[in-house]
């Protein structure tokens, strides 16, 4: 059990020695700290200077890598050989922005990818041109994604972060909840004649993508009329070509999603078809090449100088080591905002798990809780918190340090104020200076002084760019999903699968009178009997 490893429990020992030092102590005693613990890779910076370890630390979590044959698993995973080994499966995502062979289960997929990429290409030239047209020969000017998860987290991210400001001419608008609101509110505007609908879903059987697929299919029919043939008003993306044939999607608009490609990994296939629709090709192709850059620095840098290694080990350090239990995720960019629920389900259905490959318990805590926002808006939200609650939170600041104006000078200083000032803290004897130069009398000072009191040391790296450019957007993503490979490889288990969501999709199928049972526990009995007078009928 490798946490009964040597290497393990001199983490250990380190993790004891180190929890006791402060930030400011680890840098008031190397003038080098920065240089020592930020890596470059291409125009990227990653400071990983204020997180609570040292090289000592740094150099026991790389030999753990290696006792755990970390190097052997990159391989193995840009080898297409079935890592999702509950599902039989290989996660070759990297093939999905490739220009080189690349190999599942002894087969170059390329050929595919390429072929499904020439579609894509062809589609979004069509539609972005005009030169689509709907059922009644007006040309497609509004495409809505239907998909949910993967068909849609990462493609909305994308879109936000790299699409044009405000509506224009041609719109990509994106629709996931199964409550009938998000769907009603991109269709309130809309003219059915010109709105076209792809449905994203690998399988094909998600119930809210298939609920809003049907409602939209509704939409056009009472406003184009009954008998109109709206296949020219679909698209779909998907791994189940005969469920999507079925629901009226014509074979030349089907687009494949491959086995190997697993949801949360997958913008970056024909998934990716309404990134293209809103930031054009030659953008999603650039996009495309920043995560080639990521694939080429993880599977050939050593580990010592890999990025996405080190985020994965700075990570475990402080689940496994340090107790966090969360981990913030802070983009300072608006068109970023998108990210840390793009990350949640990237990491937390990636990682969020408790067996290992050899089906035994995993011997310590996995994944973190995922959360986080857009800055500034955070600071007047939850940073309180991080400044003067009771929890260690790790931080990621996303910093692209954009063009050189005001207002995003003031973006970027706060970026890295908040990350000194978390990490620095205020004590006892400068929140006593600031309650003196307030004016504040001595007792005053007495009373409030604990108040303003923030004991910092609260750990964070910085990942800062010059610009947020699809190269940029695509390098980051990519780098998110190797972190992810990281640490689902050194815990043992399945990033691919995702076996918990189904049973709350079983629970609901039941509840919906499909499983015909009864209620499965004395609350939710109680809440349905509370619902059933609400709606003024009584459940029989
Ligand atoms: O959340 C479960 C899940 O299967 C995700 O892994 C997936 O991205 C999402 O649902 C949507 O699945 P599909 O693309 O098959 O509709």
């Amino acid at each position: 059990m490798f946490t009964h490893s040597p290497e393990w429990a001199a983490l250990g020992q380190h993790a004891e020695r180190l929890r006791e030092r402060h930030l400011t102590a680890l840098f008031a005693t190397d003038d080098q700290r920065f240089a020592r613990l930020s890596r470059r890779l291409g125009d990227l910076v990653f400071d990983f200077s204020k997180q609570r370890i040292d090289k000592a630390a740094i150099d026991l979590l790389l030999a753990f890598a290696r006792m755990r044959r970390l190097s052997q698993g990159i391989a193995a995973l840009a080898g297409g050989e079935m890592l999702n080994f509950t599902e039989g499966r290989a996660a070759q995502h990297m093939a999905l922005r490739s220009l080189d062979p690349v190999m599942v289960g002894g087969q170059n997929v390329l050929p595919e990818v390429a072929t499904t990429r020439e579609r894509m290409r062809s589609l979004v030239s069509a539609l972005r041109s005009g030169g689509t047209r709907g059922a009644s020969g007006q040309p497609i000017r509004h495409v809505v994604n239907i998909g949910i998860g993967g068909s849609d987290l990462g493609p909305r991210m994308a879109a936000h972060a790299l699409g044009p400001l405000g509506r224009g001419d041609f719109r990509v608008s994106f629709v996931a909840n199964l409550d009938p609101d998000e769907l009603g509110s991109v269709l309130a505007d809309a003219t059915a004649a010109e709105t076209l609908f792809i449905v994203a879903s690998k399988t094909f059987t998600t119930q809210e993508t298939l609920a809003n697929a049907e409602a939209a299919r509704a939409w056009l029919r009472v406003r184009l009329g009954s008998g109109v043939d709206l296949a020219p008003h679909f698209i779909a993306v998907s791994n189940n070509v005969a469920a999507a044939r079925a629901f009226g999607v014509s074979d030349d608009r089907c687009l494949s999603l491959p086995e190997w490609v697993g949801g949360r990994y997958s913008m970056w296939s024909a998934i990716g078809l309404p990134i293209a629709c809103a930031i054009g090709w030659e953008a999603f192709e650039q996009m495309l090449a920043g995560a080639r850059e990521a694939d080429q620095h993880f599977t050939s840098a050593p580990l010592e100088h890999n990025v996405p290694v080190l985020m994965g080990l700075l990570g475990l350090w402080n689940v496994n080591f340090l107790g966090c239990a969360s981990h913030a995720v802070l983009p300072y960019c608006q068109r970023l905002a998108d990210l840390p629920s793009y990350l949640q389900q990237l990491e937390m259905e990636s990682n969020g798990k408790r067996i290992d490959r050899d089906g035994r318990p995993v011997p310590c805590d996995t994944a973190p809780v995922l959360w986080g926002g857009a800055g500034t808006v955070g600071q007047h939200a939850y940073h309180q918190l991080l400044y003067q609650g009771t929890a260690t939170i790790p931080i990621d600041f996303i910093v692209p340090v954009g063009d050189d104006v005001p207002a995003q000078r003031m973006l970027v200083e706060n970026a890295l104020a908040q990350s000194a000032a978390l990490m620095l803290g205020r004590d006892e004897h400068q929140s006593r200076a600031q309650l003196a130069a307030a004016g504040r009398v001595a007792d005053e000072i007495d009373r409030l002084a604990p108040h303003l009191v923030c004991p910092g040391n609260q750990p964070s790296s910085t990942l800062l760019f010059p610009l947020l450019t699809p190269h940029a957007f695509g390098r980051l993503v990519a780098l998110y999903e190797h972190k992810t490979f990281v640490q689902g490889w050194l815990w043992g288990i399945n990033s691919f699968d995702q076996y918990g969501v189904e049973l709350g999709k079983q629970m609901a199928r039941a509840l919906s009178g499909a499983g015909g049972g009864a209620p499965p526990d004395g609350s939710t009995a109680g809440l349905l009997e509370s619902i059933a007078r609400i709606r003024g009928t009584r459940r029989s």
